[in-house]
């Protein structure tokens, strides 16, 4: 068993560097194998840095070709250098310049940080810390710098390069088949957010004039003939460029914005400045393709990356505790962007969603952290749902807490006051405080301690008085006794056996919000007319677990009445989650109450499924085995969960059969329909598929017989996916038939057999971890591809629980065989496939020691990466 643990960084131990870089220009040959960048550092001693202090700079696998300082070459003895730092024990207490060369492989680059190829493209990766894979450097946010760049390369190969910043120049170098591009960036930036491009590349463009009149060209770059799939990337860059001057008076400041999409990359995408580099997976679209799923993800990320030129590139983070200072408040407005773009309430679902199925889970496990860290080993382990998810939803919180007016003034006043600094979290809530005079430090506590929170809510109505009292009493699970009580804003109101009570009213109630503030508190309606029931964090108003003392009936009058469709759904998820619970406890699938929730869902259906098919849809899709599990909490048994699951499913499927019939015809396009992305035609094709879904769990010949036919026919990628998902869950010839004519029709796109590999990792039958070892061996599956590695090997650890969590251990081996696989050539993306495991104390006995074993058998195998240690040592303490 391996003992040693990586150095651990510290929030506490934060001082500022001794050293600033105020320009650096990086000269880059670009050559497959034998890159060579030259890069000159104008240094200065900080005056806010230790006096005297010698120059550290960071490296990571580099090769030193040359050094010089004012420049004169140093002497060996002047300077040590290693692979992982260059350190200049004495250096001038003024302004001076050093000069940089190193040597770097960008083909043997498999970690796909720093500079590396991907399918003949190079590319870079900086964050978190990938520039010192380039050159040595001061490689921490808070050192901001100016840069200027030329890129050479052969002509050939790499006709397109690119830089961060504006373009300045570019020409040949005669007689050498060489080219080069200078890019010069005007605006300090750290070193995370340089980038630099180089290949064959096919162009989509289009010109923009900013609100502040500045006429700037929007590009995007795909691999050769995949040039029609980016115009909707492309719209939905122009989009997010004007929502953000309408939403919050933000403009696009250099005069090219370029996005890049690569084939190989370790996340979703990268905010570099003026130089956004994706996975290709979010941007390549085209309704052959790409599902509705696809489209939105795709919007979301490229408003993402965008909105970050503000919330992150000009206004950036002091070091890399404060992630969340960017990507939360990023996450949070590109939530917004979305659900100004499609159905707010559906958007706000999903939201949820991934929040309950990825933070909420995170946050009860081994791995939990606080959303600003106070400690790490490998920062690129902290890229999580809670930085990110829970991160926005602080922010949505401060929102609800101070008004929409405050909430856009504070952030004009954090712009305002940070533009070109690195910041806090302290600098972001001091803007608050500034517009509103409010004190939020207790408000801060969200971003101290993990733990999701519990608020235990009773109600009690007096007939009497006409008066209606809510008790609240919050509770945080491992936060630790001396945790103080959490600010929490809980929108709330009433809702009656006909409506919302809106004559009902509370003097602690302010705009639908009251603050529990204390550990406990209560407060009274009046005017009730009569026993109301209480609709609780509308609109999911904190990121909590509510426990309230509703029955079915009170949950069905929301789903009917209640004027807030996220608890109207939320009512249905309830209800649902309390039929599946009470079965896997044992009980049996309670008759009458499940014969309640289909007739309620019969009447939902008949009122709304026309009106709003995209809303609809979600009420049908059940919770998850995941949120099922995570409601349990302990003593999990996957098998059970997925039996009451699908009883539950089956009950509705045959209640519901001939509705849903009926809707799938009233829902079907006229034949010759163009292709619209847009949220009402993916919110009917939603409800067409939930409904096909649904009525092939109850009668699966009728089923197969459908999807069989839509699989043929679909005229779209959500279509035909959805149909051969539904075909993947019923065992049969059909099933393989579907499976191998969608398999031959798109053998050359990558893109669309992932979804084919992750179809087939996610079939909850025996049978399913031998498959995957197969389609391991299958010509268009990569293990240096973290797509592939992610669409075959991680949709099964994280939507597959029956087969992962496997009574003989075959799943937990399969994953852990593969993290193993994976660690010597990418350790990031093996670090992230092992947080699969980080749920695995709360199995019940059986499946625990198993996933123990396999756990400890990954953090006993010698030479580890940083990245798999960090989540190895973690997941078992
Ligand atoms: N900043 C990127 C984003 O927009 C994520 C980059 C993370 N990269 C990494 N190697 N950890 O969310
Ligand atoms: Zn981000």
């Amino acid at each position: 068993m391996r003992t040693e643990t990586p150095p651990t960084v510290r929030l506490a131990d934060y001082r500022p560097s001794d050293h600033l870089i105020d320009r650096v220009e990086l000269d880059v040959r670009l050559d497959p194998r034998d890159t060579r960048v030259t890069a000159t550092l104008a240094l200065r001693p900080n005056p806010a840095g230790r006096p005297d202090a010698p120059v550290v700079l960071d490296g990571d696998d580099l090769t030193l070709l040359g050094l010089a300082l004012d420049g004169e070459v140093l002497a060996p003895e002047a300077y040590r250098a290693d692979a992982a730092s260059l350190t200049l024990p004495s250096c001038p207490q003024r302004p001076f310049t050093l000069r940089i060369e190193t040597r770097l492989d960008p083909t043997a680059n498999t970690k796909l940080m720093g500079l590396y190829r991907s399918s003949g493209v190079y590319c870079t990766q900086c964050e978190a810390d990938g520039f010192r894979r380039i050159t040595y450097f001061l490689d921490r946010p808070d050192v901001l710098s100016v840069y200027t760049t030329r890129i050479e390369a052969d002509r050939e190969t790499a006709p397109v390069l690119l830089g961060n910043g504006n373009p300045v120049e570019a020409g040949d170098i005669p007689g050498t088949g060489r080219h080069y591009t200078v890019w010069h960036d005007p605006l300090p930036k750290p070193a995370y957010l340089f980038a630099l491009v180089g290949g064959r590349l096919d162009r989509v463009a289009k010109r923009f004039t900013t609100i502040e009149g500045r006429d700037i060209e929007i590009a995007i770059y795909v691999e050769p003939g995949k040039a029609e799939r980016a115009a909707y990337a492309l719209d939905a860059v122009e989009r997010s460029m004007i929502w953000d001057e309408q939403t919050f008076g933000r403009a696009y400041d250099l005069d090219v914005f370029n996005v890049v999409a690569v084939s190989d990359f370790n996340m979703g995408a990268m905010e570099n400045k003026g130089l956004n580099i994706f996975n290709d997976k979010y941007v390549l679209a085209s309704p052959e393709t790409a599902t509705d799923a696809d489209y939105a993800a795709i919007e979301a990320i490229i408003a993402h990356e965008y909105f970050h030129n503000w919330s992150g590139n000009r206004v950036t983070c002091r070091d890399w505790f404060q992630l969340c200072l960017k990507e939360g408040l990023t996450v949070f407005r590109d939530q917004e962007f979305s659900s100004d773009m499609r159905s707010r309430a559906v958007h706000r679902i999903g939201e949820v969603r991934t929040l309950r199925a990825r933070q909420f889970p995170e946050d009860a496990g081994p791995l939990a952290h606080p959303v600003r860290p106070k400690h790490y080993a490998e920062i690129n382990n902290f890229y999580t749902a809670t930085v990110y998810e829970k991160g926005a939803e602080i922010v949505r919180m401060l929102r609800t807490l101070i008004g929409e007016t405050a909430f856009r003034a504070g952030m004009d006043r954090y712009f305002a006051d940070n533009d070109g600094r690195a910041a806090t979290v302290e600098d972001f809530l001091r803007a608050f405080e500034a517009v509103t005079g409010r004190d939020l430090s207790r408000f801060a506590e969200w971003y101290e301690r993990p733990g999701t929170p519990r608020v235990a809510v009773s109600g009690r109505y007096d007939a009497a008085t006409r008066t209606y009292r809510l008790d609240f009493r919050q509770a945080r699970p491992g936060a630790g006794a001396d945790a103080p009580p959490l600010v929490i804003p809980v929108s709330l109101g009433l809702v009656g056996a006909d409506g919302p009570l809106d004559q009902a009213v509370s003097d602690r109630v302010k705009d639908g919000v009251f603050v529990l503030e204390a550990a406990e508190d209560s407060l009274t309606f009046t005017n009730v007319a009569a026993e109301p029931v209480p609709s609780l964090f509308r609109g999911f108003s904190a990121p909590v677990r509510v426990e309230a003392s509703l029955d079915d009936a009170a949950r069905l009058t929301l789903l009917r009445h209640d004027s807030d469709s996220f608890n109207r759904w939320e009512a249905a998820q309830r209800v649902a989650t309390g039929l599946i619970t009470a079965q896997v406890r044992g009980d049996m699938m309670e008759m009458t109450g499940a014969d309640r929730f289909v007739a309620a869902l019969d009447t939902f259906l008949d009122a709304e499924a026309l009106r709003d098919p995209a809303f609809a849809a979600q009420v049908l899709a059940l919770p998850s085995e995941g949120d099922i599990a995570d409601e349990i909490g302990q003593e999990i048994d996957p098998d059970a969960i997925f039996a009451a699951r699908r009883a539950l499913r089956r009950r509705l499927g045959a209640g519901l059969c001939d509705r849903l019939l009926t809707l799938r015809e009233a829902l079907a396009e006229p034949a010759g329909t163009l292709f619209s992305p847009d949220a009402a035609s993916a919110g009917r094709r939603a409800l067409r598929n939930a409904a096909l879904d649904l009525i092939a769990v109850a009668d699966p010949a009728t089923g197969a017989e459908l999807a069989q036919a839509q699989a043929a026919a679909a005229p779209n990628m959500t279509d035909r996916l959805a149909a051969l998902s539904t075909l993947a869950l019923l065992p049969g010839e059909a099933r393989e038939t579907g499976l191998a004519a969608f398999a031959e029709r798109y053998a050359d796109e990558p893109l669309v057999l992932d979804k084919w590999f992750a179809i087939q990792a996610t079939i909850p039958e025996d049978g399913t971890v031998e498959r995957i070892r197969r389609l391991q061996r299958h010509p268009a599956f990569a293990m240096t591809n973290p797509n592939r590695v992610r669409s075959l090997v991680g949709s099964f650890s994280l939507a597959n629980p029956t087969q992962f969590n496997r009574l003989d251990g075959a799943g937990y081996d399969l994953v852990a065989e593969t993290v193993l696989a994976l660690d010597g050539t990418n350790p990031q993306v093996a670090a992230r496939l092992m947080t699969a495991f980080g749920s695995w104390r709360r199995l019940e006995g059986r499946r625990r020691s198993l996933a123990e074993t396999a756990l400890r058998r990954i953090a006993a195998t010698p030479g580890l990466s940083r990245d798999v240690t960090d989540i190895g040592t973690r997941s078992l303490a």
